[in-house]
């Protein structure tokens, strides 16, 4: 069974919506084993086959929590090479957040991408809602495309 990790940050619930949206169409669609957090230590994504996170924009940045975290994946030579990476977040008006954490899946840890981000402009309504269940599905679809079924 293949496991994926959904881990966010959320400071006014917005990109949490997104997060629960997104963890719940994984679980309605597929077997998959789908774990939801905020917190995780580096050496504990070595066990997820799909790594997905969410990050609010800041002042044009992604949070410092999850600069740590690649930070220390980094410095402690932990390979994410192959996995499946995808981000997502909510916006005001720039929304660099995920687009930097996509950058340094692709480039860093050589992660297997999808392009584009998920960005929805602060709260995510229904069509934002059904935005998150169809990127979901695409995160299953490139895991069973790749792992097979
Ligand atoms: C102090 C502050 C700074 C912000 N800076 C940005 C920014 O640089 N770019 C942007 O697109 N949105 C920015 N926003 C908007 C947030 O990204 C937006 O409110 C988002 O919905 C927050 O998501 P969250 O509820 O998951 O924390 C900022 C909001 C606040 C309060």
């Amino acid at each position: 069974m293949y496991r994926i990790l959904v881990l966010y940050y959320s400071r006014t619930g917005n990109t949490e919506k997104m997060a629960n949206a997104i963890a719940e169409e994984i679980r309605a669609v597929s077997e998959m084993q789908v774990d939801l957090k905020y917190h995780i230590k580096p050496e504990e994504l070595e066990n997820y086959d799909a790594i997905i996170i969410g990050v609010p924009t800041y002042h044009h940045d992604m949070t410092s929590d999850m600069k740590t975290l690649f930070e220390e994946t980094a410095m402690k030579n932990i390979k994410l090479k192959g996995k499946v990476g995808a981000a997502f977040g909510s916006y005001g008006w720039s929304g660099e957040a995920p687009r930097l954490v996509l950058e340094i899946m692709e480039n860093k840890f050589e992660m297997d991408v999808l392009n584009p981000p998920l960005l929805i402009k602060y709260t995510p309504d229904q069509a934002g809602l059904e935005k998150c269940k169809e990127f979901g599905k695409k995160i299953v679809e490139r895991l069973v495309q790749k792992l097979g079924a």
